[in-house]
């Protein structure tokens, strides 16, 4: 069997280690491997692992293979994601779904990738565990898919390849995007912020920047190609070039080098506080780059703050949040938190109400504090029981709900653009889409208006939604 085991020690290592920039081709030797095959992919976890399955599904297509359900597929990738207990609870339950289908399906190759794949625990319990579980790849090689898949096939035996190491950039890969409108663009990859709870910057290894040029034209391409929004996506985006040698170029030049090439739309995420500088909330005020900013603060308290290594306190991202208002008036702005964190007293849980009623936050991702292995946080004490974390929870939520709302009604009566997805879920008679402020939007209107940006009149404001109606 092939054997390349990850190891979370490894990877918690950083070094001066030049990144190497490889450009995809795909092998001539791979390419009719996949002609009358189906695939599928599965996708848990965040908007990084969204765009890696794009880039997966277009790899398989360049090899031949089409898409189906997952029941038909002869591949099927499920993308793992390892941030917190549950999302590896939901990989393990749909996994042992495809046992039965397995059984029936013999030849089916289930690979397996992402977070959880790069780290040792998974490995030990697939192995123990999970035949059906044919090939297991990381975060660092999902280019060498065609290979993985080659291999097996040829020897019908189980391939798992995972590299702690940090990684490199891999160029020219090709994509299958879900939206012909709207687009994620990777522009780095890699955490360096170890805060204490998170296991990212070992699954997804040190910050690596796309070069400058490799993204303006990635993007240039997709205006051409009629896309109006692209969402640039990074663990920590504020990061972004602080890792070149050669030349002096951070986010906000790159927010203004992209703003220049017409794209409709420009949004970003994720960002760390510590690292939003004035010079990108001066180029937020660029009509293409979005009124919204997810800024997560994870918690109020300075003495969490500092036990989760989050570099700032509680003041310095209000001065930052005081200073981004100041220059985008009328910016919305969402966060994550997280409650419970081990040591999280009732007097830290009361600081961060009283941040969120400081910044005003018109939604947030809040999440219970999940104990994950391998992170300094892991080794906390923690005596926070189960019930006064949902407590926490519930009384965050509440204050949370109603910023929702609050954010959402200072837009009845008013008119906003809206890129328009489709058709309710709930009401094929209603399109729906989101505003410039990330809202989204219910509204009755012209069913040509889909894909693309519309005026709409806002008749109603809800906690979770607008209603408008569209007008000319
Ligand atoms: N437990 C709970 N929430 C976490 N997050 C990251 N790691 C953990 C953890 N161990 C949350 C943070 C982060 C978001 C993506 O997930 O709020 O911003
Ligand atoms: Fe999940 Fe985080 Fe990995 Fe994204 S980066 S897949 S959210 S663990």
């Amino acid at each position: 069997m092939d054997f390349n085991r990850p190891n979370l020690q490894k990877a918690r290592k950083r070094t001066d280690k030049s990144i190497d920039i490889i450009n995809f081709k795909l092998d001539d030797k791979y390419k009719d491997l996949g002609l009358n095959k189906k695939y599928n992919v599965i996708t848990f976890g965040c908007q990084g692992n969204e765009a890696d399955s794009e880039v997966m599904s277009g790899i398989l297509e360049m090899m031949g293979f089409t898409h189906s359900e997952k029941e038909d597929a002869d591949v099927l990738i499920i993308n793992t994601c390892a941030i917190r207990e549950n999302a590896e609870d939901r990989f393990y339950g749909t996994v042992g779904g495809l046992k039965a289908l397995k059984q029936k399906k013999k030849d089916m190759i289930i690979c397996i990738c992402g977070c959880m794949a790069q780290e040792e625990k998974t490995i030990t319990k697939i192995l123990e565990k999970y035949p059906q579980i044919d090939v297991v790849f990381g975060t660092h090689n999902i280019h060498m898919l065609p290979e993985y898949i080659y291999k097996q096939m040829e020897t019908n035996k189980r391939v798992i390849e995972v590299y702690s190491e940090e990684g490199n950039i891999i160029e020219k890969l090709p994509h299958i995007r879900l939206s012909n409108k709207k687009a994620w663009v990777n522009i780095m990859f890699g955490c360096d912020e170890f805060c204490t709870y998170c296991i990212v910057p070992y699954t997804r290894g040190k910050e690596r920047s796309r070069r400058p040029q490799e993204i303006i034209r990635e993007v240039e391409d997709l205006v051409k190609n009629g896309y109006l929004e692209v969402t640039l996506l990074g663990q920590n985006v504020n990061a972004y070039g602080k890792d070149f040698k050669d030349i002096d170029y951070t986010f906000s030049n790159l927010l203004l080098d992209l703003s220049d090439t017409g794209i409709k739309r420009i949004r970003y995420t994720t960002s760390h506080p510590r690292d939003l500088d004035e010079a990108t909330m001066k180029a937020m005020q660029r009509e293409n780059i979005m009124p919204h900013l997810h800024l997560p603060v994870q918690s109020g308290s300075n003495a969490v703050l500092k036990k989760m290594n989050r570099k700032y306190t509680h003041e310095e991202y209000l001065e930052k949040i005081k200073r981004l208002k100041e220059l985008n008036p009328g910016i919305s702005i969402t966060t994550d938190i997280i409650v419970a964190f081990p040591t999280e007293t009732e007097e830290d849980f009361l600081e961060t109400l009283k941040l969120c009623e400081e910044v005003d936050y018109e939604g947030a991702f809040t999440f219970i504090y999940s104990p994950r292995e391998g992170t300094p946080a892991a080794k906390y004490e923690n005596n926070i029981t189960d019930e006064e974390a949902h407590r926490r929870l519930d009384i965050l939520h509440d204050k949370i709900n109603a910023g929702y709302l609050k954010g959402n009604k200072r837009f009845e009566g008013k008119i906003v653009k809206v890129l328009v997805d489709g058709t309710s879920k709930n009401d094929p008679n209603t399109l729906c889409g989101y505003s410039e402020h990330n809202k989204l939007v219910n509204f009755k209107g012209n069913v040509n208006a889909i894909g693309t940006i519309v005026n709409v009149k806002i008749t109603e404001a809800k906690t979770w939604f607008l209603i408008g109606e569209q007008v000319e």
